[in-house]
């Protein structure tokens, strides 16, 4: 059980069924490697926002389609989400050890293991989008492994880990971090939109409007990440604060200063709010998750 009281009902349901979902696809700890298994689990489950999966249910919901159907998207993401941070904790990477108010992967299960289960948790969750009713036809299927595919890459998540590494001790440009945030946090933010509505068999025109609202989502959701890391407090964010300006990261507040980043976080809600306005009532779940992903407080 994971409450999330900045969420509403629907939403935490959802957050209830994710995580069920993730508990069943994961390898059971008992069976070897066991080791393995259980930084697996460790990873995954006990915390976390589960803000992917939940945008992958929202963006199905405003095409009508059923949950079921979802769940496979909806893991997918957030397994790939649990190795991106599992890595970005490690001492090459960001050296962090406290995570979802936990010590991190590496502290518990050692650096081998943690790199290994960031490896198999992203190989499951390419898996889980080929067992049969993930998509709704093959030809979906294969455009949801694509865009998974390339949300994760080198054009997407890992490229901006690699563009965040090079700009330590850098003065970026807004538009270089802005496309640094674009890929290492919102390329999978806009492959969870895009798998929800391939899911549920979204037209071009509809994928063009919720890929608008994803990708001011994603840029929000990280300029969010990056204020909460100078005023949010460690024990509510479940992870080190002031580490970016310790490890001397570019960032929103570094680069433009807090003010400037709460009006971009406003801009960016209102282009995500502007994109799905066509969807009328039924992109109430994504507009409570704009709202959310500017404003949280952990
Ligand atoms: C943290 O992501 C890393 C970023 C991309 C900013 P989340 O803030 O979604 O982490 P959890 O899943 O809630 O722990
Ligand atoms: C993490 O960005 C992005 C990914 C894990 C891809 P950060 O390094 O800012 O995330 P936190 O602050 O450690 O959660
Ligand atoms: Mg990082
Ligand atoms: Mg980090
Ligand atoms: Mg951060």
């Amino acid at each position: 059980m994971n409450p999330n009281t900045e969420l509403g009902p629907a939403l935490q349901t959802l957050i209830r069924r994710a995580e069920q979902a993730l508990d069943a696809r994961l390898p059971d700890a008992g069976q070897p490697p066991v080791e393995l298994h259980r930084a697996m689990r460790y990873a995954v489950l006990g915390g976390g926002k589960r803000l992917r999966p939940l945008l992958v249910y929202a963006a199905a919901h405003a095409l009508g389609r059923d949950d079921a159907a979802l769940d496979a998207s909806a893991c997918a993401v957030e397994l790939i989400h649990a190795y991106s941070l599992v890595h970005d904790d490690l001492p090459a990477m960001d050296d962090d050890d406290l995570r979802r108010g936990r010590p991190t992967c590496h502290i518990v299960f050692g650096e081998a293991m943690a790199i290994l289960a960031g490896d198999a948790l992203q190989a499951l969750a390419f898996e889980l989008l080929t067992v049969p009713d993930a998509a709704p036809d093959p030809a979906a299927g294969m455009r949801m492994l694509h865009a998974l595919g390339r949300a994760c890459g080198a054009e997407g998540m890992a490229g901006g880990q690699a563009l965040d590494l090079a700009a330590v001790g850098r003065r970026l440009t807004l538009a270089e971090l802005e496309h640094m945030h674009a890929c290492k946090t919102g390329a999978l933010i806009q492959a969870s939109v895009q798998l929800g509505a391939l899911a549920a068999g979204a037209d071009h025109a509809t994928l063009a409007a919720l890929d608008r609202y994803a990708s001011a989502v994603g840029l929000a959701f990280q300029v969010r990440d990056d204020i909460l890391d100078v005023e949010g407090d460690s024990a509510v964010i479940g992870k080190t604060a002031g580490k970016d300006a310790a490890a001397d990261k570019p960032t929103f507040p570094s680069i433009i200063g807090l003010d400037a980043s709460r009006a971009r976080l406003a801009e960016l809600t209102a282009t995500a709010l502007d994109a799905i306005a066509p969807l009328g009532p039924r992109g109430g779940l994504l507009a409570e998750l704009a709202h959310y992903a500017a404003q949280r407080h952990r």
